[in-house]
């Protein structure tokens, strides 16, 4: 792909992630343009983050469509008005049904090692609680594939972290946080450089 990669953001909530990805962005270490973010939530912080940065931020409420369809088809449509490479969720709580055109072309990151402690019910920090009560030794956060089911498709990349004495929910979340602000970014480079191939669940760098 020549030039920057042209991004998608769907969020739900505080927009760290997006954050994460403008400073990359402006630090010149990913070489993208973020052409809209969509939220779900007309409160998210998100939202407030994009405008700030100049970047179209349009609101599609979940609650306003009586099905995943036809929501999905609003964000589809907002969507289709950019040029858009790539999909990144961002912190996006609702399912999303990704039309053909963009299958292989949504990305999701969740903070844990799938698949433990994900699915419809693990997001926040549920997800770390749920970690620290099963008494694993290491967490961590993948980005994969986004399909048509929550946090399922195929993973792209891994990273983990020590989970230590006395963590809290808190502490684990926030040096997950610091390995996904890694994570994203080299994920959405591979892509962008066309080094990850999809063979059913697998992917892998070329
Ligand atoms: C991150 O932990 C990410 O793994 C999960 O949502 C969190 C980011 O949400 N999918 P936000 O940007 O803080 O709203």
């Amino acid at each position: 792909m020549q030039g920057p990669i042209h991004l998608a953001v769907l969020l739900s909530g505080t927009g760290r992630t997006l954050q994460n990805l403008v400073t990359k962005i402006e630090e010149g270490l990913l070489d993208a343009r973020i052409e809209v973010v969509v939220s779900n939530r007309g409160d998210a912080y998100g939202l407030r983050r994009a405008r700030d940065h100049g970047i179209p931020a349009v609101v599609v409420e979940r609650k306003s469509y009586k099905d995943v369809k036809e929501f999905s088809n609003e964000i589809t449509a907002r969507l289709n008005k950019h040029t858009v490479d790539l999909i990144i969720m961002a912190g996006f709580n609702c399912l999303y049904e990704i039309p053909d055109k963009y299958m292989g072309k949504v990305m999701n990151i969740h903070p844990a090692l799938i698949p433990s402690f994900c699915g419809r019910d693990y997001w926040g920090e549920k997800v770390h609680q749920a970690a620290l009560d099963y008494g694993v030794k290491v967490s961590g956060c993948t980005v994969h594939f986004a399909d048509n089911d929550y946090d399922n498709g195929p993973i792209i990349l891994q990273r983990t972290v020590p989970v230590v004495e006395g963590d809290t929910p808190k502490s684990l979340a926030a040096r997950v946080f610091e390995e996904e602000c890694r994570a994203y970014p080299d994920a959405i480079r591979l892509f962008q450089q066309g080094r990850l191939k999809i063979e059913g669940r697998k992917v892998t760098i070329l």
